[in-house]
């Protein structure tokens, strides 16, 4: 498809303005924000940050990917020996509340946020494992540096990768989520390829994975396509990384196509993304960060007419000073909920650095944005 030059220069420019916001709310220890305006997300999740970490990857910004993973495996090591007394706790088979678990976010000094949180999320400890290693072979680069906090990181996935827990919406915390187990997945088939993990850690690490495949493909056979959580039939659009970019099933697979399908039936209006019907939060907006990952999943998919769509959508939300907001009010699933939010937390989250990270990641991949190495 051939781009109208204006189209693919605002994008240009949205893109860079991205890697300017994104590198603007890292703190020096390495953390991203989640959101600088947005009393609640003053915070690092893991979730987020991989995706951010790996957007700068793809752009070219080295250190900044660096930095975050430095920090992810500061904050892990420092958690080893929780981690393993949490293992212990289990082998002897006592039971484990859910907020003694490692938490879903940090200060960005590292520490827990001594605030009550839906805290009990683990997509997040395979996640930066993933784009860690994806960044490593981009770039060539050692993972020598992060080695000792990754291998807590895996530590703690191998061992609870089946435990119920909230998912990426921080929901429903008593499913075990495939978007989750998708994420789990794509850290576990990193840590196997590691030559710096020993043999017992390789083994383990791809043996978790691979019942972890089979799981969620079991699954998603009984339902015909890929689940919200094990056993159930709901459609959530965090199932497109089931495929993009965790690689649990390849895009091509007929059982992502048809969950493909039922996310565009459910939840895809006029380009924009809603996370699953039923959603409530800010009157159940779209959200920008999805219908960049949708248009990144037509991209791997083979399908670039459609990726160009999503692209455009989320530049056309772009605040007059670029900035991405978290979601959008124009297309409301509870339009008599939103009120109760704003009251609440004030105005939706803006800019939201992952929303920023996937529209970049996805200006990256049609080719509209250029790595920082190659830009002129
Ligand atoms: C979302 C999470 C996200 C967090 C910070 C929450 O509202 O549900 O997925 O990690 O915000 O951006």
């Amino acid at each position: 498809m051939s781009i109208p030059t204006r189209a693919a220069g605002r994008v240009a420019c949205l893109a860079a303005h991205s890697v300017e916001i994104i590198r603007a709310n890292q703190a020096s220890s390495g953390a991203y924000v989640a959101s600088p305006n947005f009393p609640v997300y003053r915070y690092s999740w893991l979730r987020d940050g991989a995706f951010i970490a790996d957007a700068m990857s793809r752009a070219g910004e080295i250190e900044s990917a660096e930095a975050f993973f430095a920090w992810c495996s500061r904050t892990l090591l420092a958690r080893a020996g929780t981690v393993d007394a949490l293992i212990a706790r289990r082998r002897a088979g006592s039971t484990i509340r859910h907020d003694e678990f490692l938490p879903t976010r940090y200060t960005v000094e590292g520490e827990e946020t001594g605030e009550p949180w839906t805290d009990f999320q683990l997509d997040g400890y395979g996640a930066w494992l993933w784009a860690l290693d994806a960044h490593a072979r981009r770039h060539a680069r050692p993972l020598d540096p992060c080695l000792p906090g990754a291998l807590v990181s895996a530590r703690y996935i191998t061992a609870f990768w089946d435990e119920p827990s909230f998912d990426w919406w921080e929901e429903r915390p008593d499913e075990r989520h495939s978007s989750t187990l998708a994420a789990l997945h794509g850290g576990l088939t990193a840590v196997a390829g590691w030559a710096g993990a020993t043999e017992q850690v390789r083994r383990d690490a791809a043996g978790v994975a691979g019942v972890i495949r089979a799981t969620v493909a079991a699954d998603a056979a009984r339902n015909g396509c890929v689940a919200k959580w094990l056993g159930g039939s709901a459609v959530d659009a965090s199932l497109l990384a089931v495929a993009t970019p965790f690689r649990l099933l390849e895009p091509d697979d007929p059982l992502m196509a048809a969950t493909l399908r039922s996310i565009e039936a459910d939840l895809v209006r006029g380009g924009g993304v809603h996370r699953y019907l039923g959603d409530t939060y800010y009157g159940g907006g779209q959200w920008l960060l999805l219908a960049a990952l949708l248009g990144w999943h037509y991209a791997e998919a083979g399908r670039p007419d459609d990726a160009w769509r999503e692209l455009a959508w989320v530049a056309d939300r772009a605040l007059p000073d670029g900035e991405f907001p978290e979601q959008v009010t124009e297309d409301l699933l509870a339009p008599g909920r939103l009120a109760e939010w704003e009251e609440r937390w004030g105005p939706i989250a803006t800019p939201l650095l992952w929303s920023h990270a996937m529209f970049l990641t996805l200006a990256l991949q049609l080719g509209v944005a250029r790595p920082r190495a190659t830009r002129g």
